[in-house]
């Protein structure tokens, strides 16, 4: 048996579900129960009848995986697989900000530490962002960490939303996706539609005909009459989009690689599987602070 295989027997013999994110490496992928952004498994996790969650991820996807599931194992076999924009804000700059408006609610991107959600009002992802926002009844908001979400969501709403900190941004979206870069595929391929993430420069958005999560990606990719598609977001998605729509054509950005993403391996797994362990664990104060802003999102995007 190759390793994919004794994966799959393992998972069989322990009941375990893996899930993963779509930017994971496709031999992760390909052994994956499911996939999704990070909405998506979040409902996922919440909605499994499983004991043991393997998640291949980052960490604060793990961490939400467990916080919505406290009595589950999730067990994170890249366990030093973090979101660098993630560690840009801390629950001392959360404080700070309430400090100086103490009456505007706390909305977080789910691209923070358990720590921070535990100071958050209610929690967004990419797919859900200005839903969450303007469900609120509140003309100033504290948003964070990612300046460009803040930026697509500020445009379509009259509420000021604070950025918390001042600058966090995800290198893979901010940096090593480039307007020259868009801009050479869209000289390229004129025909093709660009989709791009919300995590990206203003200068990109702008070039984007539609701004979508991963899993939104997936869903424009599948209902346009669009036949190929310039992708703005992590590369592996197209592995994704290739093998599921697999008709329709797709230009991704070679370099636009989320190095994280890539510390989860078919032998990290097996090792976490077989080992059972590796298992996230957090402080019960950390557990039960965060819970109720992840939930809340949930009910506010009910799919
Ligand atoms: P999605 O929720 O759209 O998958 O995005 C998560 C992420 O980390 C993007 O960089
Ligand atoms: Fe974090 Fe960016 Fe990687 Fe997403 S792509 S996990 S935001 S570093």
């Amino acid at each position: 048996m190759d390793i994919s295989e004794r994966i799959l027997a393992l998972k069989e013999q322990k009941g375990m579900v893996i899930l993963a994110h779509n930017y994971q490496a496709p031999e992760v992928q390909d052994i994956a129960d499911y996939l999704g952004d990070s909405l998506d498994l979040c409902y996922r996790a919440q909605e499994l009848d499983a004991d043991t969650i393997v998640f291949a991820g980052v960490r604060f996807m793990a961490e939400s995986a467990l916080i919505l599931n406290p009595e589950k194992t999730v067990l994170f076999p890249a366990f030093d697989a973090t979101c660098p924009m993630a560690d840009m804000l801390t629950p001392d700059a959360i404080i700070a900000a309430k400090k100086r408006y103490p009456d505007a609610p706390v909305v977080l991107y789910g691209n923070t530490t358990a720590a921070c959600k535990a100071h958050a009002d209610v929690i967004c992802t990419s797919a859900n962002a200005y839903r969450i926002v303007s469900s609120l009844d509140a003309d100033t908001i504290l948003f964070g960490p990612d300046k460009n979400l803040r930026h697509w969501v500020a445009g379509q709403t009259d509420q000021t939303l604070v950025p918390i900190p001042d600058d966090g941004y995800c290198y893979v979206h901010n940096v090593r996706i480039t307007e020259e870069d868009v801009r050479s595929l869209m000289a390229a391929h004129p025909e093709a539609a660009v989709l791009a993430h919300p995590e990206c420069t203003p200068a990109v958005q702008d070039l984007a005909d539609k701004i979508v999560s991963t899993n939104g990606m997936l869903a424009e990719a599948r209902s346009s009459p669009a036949r190929s598609f310039i992708i703005c977001t992590e590369r592996e998605l197209c592995y994704r989009l290739r093998k599921e729509i697999p008709e329709k054509t797709y230009y991704e950005i070679p370099h636009a690689v989320c190095d994280d993403m890539k510390k989860t391996t078919l032998a990290t797994l097996y090792e976490a599987m077989a080992t059972e362990g590796r298992a996230m664990t957090l402080p019960r104060e950390v557990l039960e602070r965060a819970r109720r802003p992840l939930e809340r999102m949930l009910e506010l995007s009910r799919r």
